[in-house]
């Protein structure tokens, strides 16, 4: 894992959005697993800055997201479908039908998954994983547990990610207790990986994620066992495993 330790959240962010864009550059016809939550929107930020200063052309690129809460559609401001066209879809040149995010009104899960897996392999695998991290160490939505998943699923959320998801919901009975994720089988065959974690409430997630066993109870652990990940934390992130 090559790590990068930067002071603060707009020094992560700037250098994730300049890895993003030299993927972009490097290969118009990318193909971007991409991440929701607070970590990334900074990063976004930048990319749509790039592509308004003209220095990023996303009419190639196409996006496939790590997960999607379960039971709320698209136009629902806490789904993450808006979050992405909030963030990042509606400011770049990307061609919307170029977008893939699992849909999280249809009940069917045994399909959805499928499908989202079946995409993937046409697309020909993703190219590079942005990756934010929970504070109990999950990636996408991949919760601990007593098993790595292999494929794309649905999942029942921790109750911390519920009570850490509550900030972005009106009300605490508003979020939703389930979701559609990638698996970490799907996360790790990914050509790279590009992990942003950021604030003091990562930092034990972070210092079981580098310095603690690999294990399925903190799911970023498995990184440790990808051949091309980079990470990119800051200080307070870091604290732990430097006062170790
Ligand atoms: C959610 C998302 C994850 C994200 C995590 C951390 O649970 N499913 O992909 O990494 O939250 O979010 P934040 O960046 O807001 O701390």
């Amino acid at each position: 894992m090559k790590t990068y330790i930067v002071k603060d959240y707009d020094e992560m962010s700037k250098k994730a959005a300049s890895i993003l864009a030299a993927q972009i550059v490097a290969d118009p016809e990318s193909v971007l697993g991409l991440a929701t939550g607070s970590t990334p929107v900074g990063t976004y930020r930048y990319l749509r800055k790039w592509h308004e200063e003209g220095v990023l052309d996303f009419s190639g690129i196409c996006t496939m997201n790590l997960d999607e809460y379960r039971g709320i559609s698209k136009e629902n401001s806490q789904s993450y479908y808006h979050f992405m066209v909030e963030n990042l879809f509606s400011h770049v040149n990307i061609k919307r039908e170029n977008t893939y995010i699992p849909d999280g009104t249809r009940k069917d899960s045994g399909a959805v998954c499928r499908e989202y897996e079946d995409l993937i392999q046409r697309k020909g695998g993703i190219d590079l994983q942005l990756l934010g991290i929970g504070r109990n160490g999950h990636i996408g939505f991949n919760e601990p547990s007593d098993c790595f998943t292999e494929k794309s699923h649905c999942v029942s959320l921790a109750r911390s990610t519920m009570e850490a998801n509550k900030r972005f919901f009106e009300k605490a009975e508003d979020v939703p207790k389930e979701a559609y994720t990638m698996g970490i089988g799907t996360i790790m065959s990914a050509e790279k990986i590009l992990l942003l974690v950021c604030g003091s409430d990562k930092a034990e997630a972070m210092y079981q994620t580098i310095c603690g066993p690999i294990t399925p109870e903190v799911p970023a652990t498995v990184l440790r066992l990808h051949k091309n990940v980079i990470m990119i934390a800051d200080e307070a992130a870091m604290s732990k495993v430097k006062s170790e």
